[in-house]
């Protein structure tokens, strides 16, 4: 649970004033839409209710302070040493002054206090979470007017230049778009985007978001390496992106490498659920896209191969206990897994998933059930 009183105080005792203001940013699932955003593809992510919040408060000495409620730690840094590359938790909020100022925003010093109950390394955009605050809080600290879609790409700039880690738009976009209920559509060429309602309680069903505790990172090689293998194929094949490929099995024909073939038709047929599910969920009963999570689950697994076994057996137990639909969700390697459940039986899934770790060895899981949140914004009152 997010404390926000400690928050305020902490940044009284740092500042020796209060903040200025709040500002929050949320994690994430992605509902459909596994590695498609860098490929041109689609996505089709919820906000969650757990965020990363911000106190914030201008500077007039040119510099970042910033301190984290989970840590004893304060980092200085002036703005003109801010430089791309530099490793440690606070780059992910200094990567966004340093992203704005790169574009040209008028960004001074700043006092930025935080606090997230985001998980950690649990592929629910704990570091989106983090720059969207950041990129909240500083645009009104200095009066920035930026287009949302703007923001999130901003921030993005951060996590691919600043902190290095060579991800799509996915995470920021979520972080800052999602409205409450809704889903966000978002081609990730055209940045269109078109929020969906996602009754679940309504139509009787809740969302299972259980975290495998096998961490994973996207600074790491397995992701660019799927990256590099998606964009060396789209060059064999003459495209653009594999965004473009019009006729699956045509363009698999011409490839020859096995790895690169599977992980083509995961990118391809991802794209083709994610529009199926934008087309379902906005016609039809959301238990009609249980099948479509499935799917995407086994592409993840057999073609784009980037489950793990924790991730495996959450998925085979949540559909074994009655789970509608079930899938990892986010970067793979570890992190969540979500499952469309009946009301009322996402928690006994959880526990039956559990007891299926115990057993196999596995550590032990945590699980909570998620509604769409609203995305990034200030909050009331400092
Ligand atoms: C991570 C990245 C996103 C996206 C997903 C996979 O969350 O940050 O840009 O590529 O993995 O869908």
């Amino acid at each position: 649970m997010l404390d926000l009183d400690a928050l305020k105080a902490r940044y009284r005792s740092v500042v020796g004033a209060e903040p200025e203001g709040l500002w929050s940013a949320p994690g994430r699932v992605n509902l459909i839409g596994e590695h498609t955003d860098y490929n041109d593809g689609f996505v089709l992510p919820f906000a969650l209710e757990k965020k990363a919040v911000i106190a914030g408060g201008q500077r007039d000495d040119d510099a970042l302070v910033i301190v984290s409620l989970e840590l004893d730690e304060e980092v200085r840094i002036p703005l003109a040493d801010l430089k791309p590359g530099t490793e440690g938790w606070h780059s992910y909020l200094a990567g966004v002054a340093w992203a704005l100022r790169e574009a040209g925003h008028a960004v001074g010093g700043a006092n930025l206090v935080m606090t997230s109950d985001v998980p950690l390394g649990a592929g629910l955009s704990s570091s989106a979470a983090i720059e969207c605050a950041t990129v909240a809080t500083l645009a009104d600290l200095y009066g920035l007017d930026i287009a949302p879609i703007d923001r999130a790409k901003l921030a993005r700039v951060a996590e691919n230049a600043y902190v290095g880690a060579p991800t799509g738009l996915l995470d920021q976009a979520a972080s800052t778009l999602c409205e409450v209920d809704n889903g966000l559509f978002l081609d990730c060429r055209t940045l269109e985007t078109e929020h969906v309602p996602l009754p679940m309680a309504d139509q009787g069903y809740e969302m299972l978001v259980l975290d495998t505790k096998t961490p994973h990172s996207h600074v790491d090689g397995e992701y660019g390496t799927r990256r590099a293998t998606c964009e060396a194929a789209a060059e064999i094949l003459g495209i653009p992106a594999l965004r473009d490929v019009t006729d699956l099995d045509e363009a698999l024909a011409r490839l020859e490498d096995e790895t690169m073939v599977k992980r083509v038709r995961h990118v391809v047929t991802e794209n083709e659920r994610v529009l199926m599910a934008f087309e379902l969920a906005r016609t039809s009963d959301l238990s009609e896209l249980a099948p479509l999570l499935d799917a995407s689950h086994a592409s993840m697994r057999d073609d784009y191969e980037i489950t793990v076994p924790t991730v495996d057996l959450a998925v085979e137990t949540a559909k074994k206990e009655g789970a509608l639909g079930a899938r990892m969700t986010g970067g793979g390697f570890g992190g969540c897994i979500i499952a469309l459940a009946k009301a009322g039986d996402a928690d006994r899934i959880g526990q039956s998933i559990a007891a299926a770790f115990k057993d196999a060895g596995f550590g032990a899981p945590e699980w909570f059930t998620a509604t769409p949140a609203a995305g990034a914004g200030r909050l009331a009152g400092p």
